[in-house]
């Protein structure tokens, strides 16, 4: 997010949430902004269920005393909040820089709704523009996943955590970070990726999301497809 703190689009994000619905949560600090905001709510009697993207969503929702349930018994969801690490003009976005992009990704396609929260400075002219597309690998598959990656013109690199360990996502997976510049087509790109055997999914969501929160400084607005 930009400089401001991102509680003015989870405020705005809130707009979107009726009562009785069932709620994708997302990751990362925009998402915990709404994630928090929504736990106010629900204190003062806004009844709704979460879905959680990540093991660490699902514990700051646990701590907000936030009803949880799961996608099997949910089936479909209303609306997923999440936050993104880049935006297209066309509301096409990259995810996963918070590693959770998988279960982000299943989450996001079993809503009828996607709702993003950005700050202004992950507005691109271009996917890729930050230099990083996220990829999650079965660890099994790493060195053809790897060699396939730099075929496709996407060297990848490993995600390491602070102490030089493999990162591992929750679902016990690698996180190769693709090395692209701007990317002409993303849904070829991401096809092309999602080919290689082994590869779990991509930070490429393409087509999905249906409003974009924008905050700039203490200014919100809400793009929509
Ligand atoms: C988690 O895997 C990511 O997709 C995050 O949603 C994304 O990186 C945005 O996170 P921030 O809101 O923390 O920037």
């Amino acid at each position: 997010m930009s400089d401001a703190a991102p509680e003015a689009s989870a405020r705005a994000a809130l707009e979107f949430v009726k009562d009785g619905q069932t709620l994708g949560l997302g990751t990362g600090r925009a998402a915990e902004a709404f994630v928090r905001a929504l736990g106010a709510r629900v204190a003062e009697g806004l009844s709704i269920r979460g879905v959680p993207t990540s093991e660490r969503t699902e514990a700051l929702a646990a701590e907000l005393a936030i009803p949880l349930t799961t996608l099997a018994e949910a089936g479909r969801l209303d609306v997923t909040f999440d936050g993104a690490d880049e935006v297209d003009p066309a509301l096409d976005v990259i995810k996963g820089y918070g590693g959770a992009l998988v279960r982000e990704k299943i989450v996001a396609a079993s809503s009828d709704q996607l709702v993003i929260l950005v700050g202004a400075e992950k507005l691109v002219a271009e996917l890729g523009a930050r230099g990083r597309l996220p990829i999650e690998v079965l660890p099994f598959a790493e060195t053809l996943a790897s060699a396939r990656l730099a075929q496709l013109g996407c060297p990848a690199l490993r995600r390491t955590d602070a102490d030089g360990a493999p990162y591992m996502t929750d679902n016990g997976n690698l996180v190769l970070d693709g090395q692209v510049s701007a990317i002409a087509n993303p849904g070829d790109l991401d096809q092309r990726i999602l080919a290689i055997p082994g590869v779990l999914g991509t930070g490429l969501f393409v087509g999905m999301a249906d409003a974009v929160i924008v905050q700039d400084g203490e200014k919100v607005e809400v793009r929509r497809r």
